[in-house]
């Protein structure tokens, strides 16, 4: 099974705690929103979607971060997950975190890994 590499946005477009960059990731099927953002340096992807019930976290396109920046908040009722984890910190995520995605950060660009089954 080969990893393939999916382009998602260059290096530049994530500044420290700052605005995420949405995509879609195919899951069943169905174009599933995701984000990646950068938090101390590194790069973490994850669904778009929160643990309470699944609603997209960013209040407005893009914000994932509260106004502290330095945790993820969901804009619906407020849950606060770690940026490098996803781990719920607080709030209606009750103890359930957001979902990974494995992303990489190669010569100034930013990749979803994906396994490649064929
Ligand atoms: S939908 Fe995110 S905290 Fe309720």
């Amino acid at each position: 099974m080969a990893k393939e590499l999916r382009l998602i946005c260059t290096s530049g477009e994530l500044v420290e705690s700052g605005k995420g960059f949405r995509f879609t990731i195919k899951r069943h099927g169905w174009d599933a929103p995701a984000f990646v953002i950068r938090y101390h340096g590194h790069v973490y992807g994850y669904f778009n979607e929160c643990a309470h019930v699944p609603a997209e976290l960013d209040w407005q396109p893009g914000e994932f971060f509260d106004d502290s920046k330095l945790y993820l908040i969901c804009s619906i009722h407020g849950a606060l997950y770690a940026p490098d984890t996803g781990r719920c910190l607080g709030g209606r995520c009750q103890g359930k975190g957001l979902k990974p995605l494995k992303v990489c950060e190669i010569e100034e660009q930013i990749f979803l890994e994906q396994q490649d089954n064929g």
